[in-house]
């Protein structure tokens, strides 16, 4: 799994086992989503980002700066892709949002998708998608080919769980992806569901169980 990266950060692993607990209600889930959110954006800041050099006066006398030399444009899969943004643009507030909507039929576990709204400047950015759960892969490879069709080329992945399944699929088909995550989990069950995981991702950040 070449393009994977596990985020090794204490604060993540102690969330994660929050999230997973299927005590936790729906505005804590959310909460704890938001903090893994704000590590894994540094992390991939970290490891993607470059600045530039520039100018910058303090009240006493001009220094040298740094400026990121690439406009971001963040991509949330909704809905559970949406508890993740906030943290991504407090982190880059200069950063442009694109909103893909997807569904898995729960039968098929094929996606659906049910709205799209992206930026104009997808081909000169690095393009970040969000979305906690990466099963089958479906839907992020999906969100990939929809993206790079409107012409996406410099792409990574924030997600909180994956499963080794997704990852292989993300890397037949996207190989040029990195994935940023906060665990990788054992397996798939019968119905797509990652095992141990957390659950229904949507379901658990917005209460519509
Ligand atoms: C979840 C999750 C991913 C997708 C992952 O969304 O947020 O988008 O499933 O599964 P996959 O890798 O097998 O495609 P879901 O379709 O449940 O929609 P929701 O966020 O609206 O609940
Ligand atoms: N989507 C989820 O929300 N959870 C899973 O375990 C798999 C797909």
């Amino acid at each position: 799994m070449k393009n994977l990266i596990i985020i090794n950060n204490p604060l993540v692993k102690r969330d994660v086992t929050y999230l997973r607990d299927k005590r936790t209600k729906e505005y804590q889930f959310r909460l704890a989503l938001r903090r893994i959110s704000f590590i894994l954006a540094s992390e991939i800041a970290k490891q993607e980002f470059r600045t530039v050099e520039c100018e910058v006066e303090t009240p006493l006398e001009k220094t040298i700066g740094h400026s990121l030399e690439h406009q971001i444009v963040l991509v949330p899969v909704l809905r559970a892709g949406l508890s993740m943004v906030n943290s991504f643009v407090e982190m880059i507030p200069n950063a442009k949002v694109g909103h893909i909507g997807m569904e898995r039929n729960e039968k098929t576990l094929e996606p659906r998708t049910y709205y799209y709204k992206t930026p104009k400047e997808l081909n000169t950015s690095k393009t970040i998608v969000l979305d906690p759960m990466l099963a089958t892969g479906g839907s992020a490879s999906a969100a990939f080919s929809f993206l790079k069709q409107k012409g996406a080329r410099d792409c990574s992945l924030a997600c909180l769980i994956s499963a080794p399944e997704g990852v292989r699929k993300m890397e037949r088909d996207h190989p040029d992806v990195k994935i940023y995550t906060a665990v990788l989990d054992r397996e798939l069950n019968e119905n797509g569901y990652i095992l141990p995981g957390l659950g229904d991702a949507g379901d658990r950040t917005f209460g519509t169980l």
